[in-house]
């Protein structure tokens, strides 16, 4: 099946379309780079031998850790993606969890994750709708998906379901050192044409830390996993390289191309600093 090029049009204005317009590209395609559970941000590699499967597991308990979960606690996921962090806090941290994500083939994967499991509840929903209380909230790459318009009532947004100890934990990519080079211009141009529609400039680390402040949240602890990212990235390129043909016959020679690029240069500019990635733990003020 040959799948169409990914490029902006009308078609793409919605939030939701351009979600899909990435997400639910193939199921089949995304797992031929990622590990089994599907994870589809930086792990956390705690050795030069950690396999990319461990270290994903890896970075959801230091994710999940920073929570500081409680048995019975209800969790909130903010962009779940293909479930892999709402069911390891659901199985092995003790706790309800709500996961949201805005993509059809994702949630229809976290359903059947979540069959016959009950306090394991998978939502086609995003978080601008979302009103619920809930004890804790982690979001795990979702915010570069937000846009600057929106970052100030994400935020005033999870203030308002949490409860006073209420802690939050933000995974994001943030803007590195500063840069004018030309290839980080155009890889970032490439990227919101070619791989994420609509995409934009991540916000640096001190940006987000001023507008949590300002919106109810005191950040505790700030971490960068900069050279785990690259080393994800990495893994997910010589994934995809492994599995060329298979690739090339989901989504044409044109995707896979794009793909090898985003993922490779990806890698490039973590390494050379020009992109970050912050987890941002932050406690109800
Ligand atoms: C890069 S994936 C990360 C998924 C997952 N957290 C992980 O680590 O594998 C980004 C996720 O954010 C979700 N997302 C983007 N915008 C969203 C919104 N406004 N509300 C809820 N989820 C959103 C997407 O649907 C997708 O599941």
């Amino acid at each position: 099946m040959e799948i169409t090029d990914v490029t902006p049009s009308t078609q793409l204005e919605s939030e939701f379309g351009m979600i899909q317009a990435h997400y639910d590209l193939s199921d089949e395609f995304f797992t031929l780079f990622l590990d089994p559970t599907m994870t589809y941000s930086c792990a956390k590699f705690s050795s030069p031998q950690s396999t990319l499967a461990e270290a994903q597991v890896a970075k959801m308990d230091l994710s999940l850790g920073k929570c500081e979960l409680k048995n019975g606690h209800r969790l909130l996921d903010v962009g779940c993606g293909w479930g892999g962090t709402s069911l390891r806090a659901h199985d092995h941290h003790g706790v309800d969890v709500v996961g949201l994500t805005l993509s059809k083939n994702q949630h229809e994967h976290c359903q059947s994750l979540a069959k016959g499991k009950s306090g394991l509840d998978f939502r086609l929903q995003g978080w601008e709708t979302f009103t619920e209380k809930v004890d804790r909230i982690v979001s795990i790459g979702a915010f570069e998906h937000f846009g600057e318009a929106k970052h100030a009532a994400f935020f005033e947004r999870c203030r308002s379901i949490l409860p006073e100890d209420g802690v939050m934990l933000l995974h994001t990519i943030t803007l590195g050192k500063p840069s004018r080079s030309f290839s980080f211009g155009r890889f970032v141009h490439f990227l919101s044409v070619k791989i994420f529609p609509g995409s934009y400039l991540p916000p640096a680390p001190e940006r987000v830390i001023e507008m949590a402040r300002s919106n109810g949240f005191e950040p505790v602890h700030v971490e960068s996993l900069r050279l785990d990212y690259a080393r994800t990235c990495d893994c997910w390129a010589e994934n995809l390289k492994a599995r060329q043909v298979r690739a090339i016959e989901i989504a044409g020679e044109k995707i896979y191309k794009n793909y090898i690029r985003y993922l490779t240069e990806c890698a490039l500019f973590f390494r050379s600093g020009e992109s970050n990635i912050h987890q941002f733990k932050l406690r109800v003020a």
